[in-house]
């Protein structure tokens, strides 16, 4: 049986997913201020799909049996500079949160807890996914630069992103 140290930042990694969800909502409120329909909408996928990683967080520690202690979750930044800064930020985001999925790896190596070792491995392949997303739209954007027609092509491309649960797949 796990010591209660993988419980707890198993738990409190449901606040930096949380904070995830709350970051992408407000990036996808600037990105429809800016008119840019299509960004809004990847943005609002992605905050959805944050949700889904707090719930199966919150999923595993309740079959555990372990305790839910549900912590503050900060309030994002709502402006950026350009819809370059706001993918760059984002990607920066999900490079925190590798980092965290490689602690939690580790602590569940240290303390011998198996369950929680396969557990963490979807979010380990998730996080591949996630850096690789933000990676290629970073450098879309750094590609378009100013290129106002190219941004609206793109902004086209990206209004086609639909919400998919995979963490249901997964568990299937
Ligand atoms: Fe839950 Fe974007 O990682």
């Amino acid at each position: 049986m796990a010591g209660n140290k993988m419980y707890e930042a198993l738990n409190e990694q449901i606040k930096y997913e949380l904070y995830s969800s709350y970051l992408y909502l407000s990036m996808s409120a600037y990105f429809s201020e800016a008119g840019l329909n299509g960004f809004a909408n990847w943005m609002m996928v992605q905050a959805k799909e944050e949700m889904t990683h707090a719930n199966k967080l919150y999923g595993y520690l309740i079959s555990r049996g372990a305790p839910i202690k549900l912590l503050p979750i900060d309030g994002p930044p709502s402006a950026w500079k350009s819809p370059l800064d706001v993918l760059q930020e984002g990607l920066k985001h999900e490079r925190f949160v590798t980092s965290r999925f490689n602690m939690l790896m580790d602590l569940a190596d240290k303390s011998k807890d198996h369950a929680s070792k396969i557990f963490l491995q979807w979010y380990v392949t998730e996080q591949v996914e996630e850096e690789e997303n933000f990676t290629d739209l970073v450098n879309k954007l750094k590609f378009i630069k100013d290129d106002g027609g190219a941004l609206f092509m793109l902004d086209k491309d990206l209004a086609a992103r639909a919400f998919v649960d995979s963490t249901q797949a997964a568990e299937a």
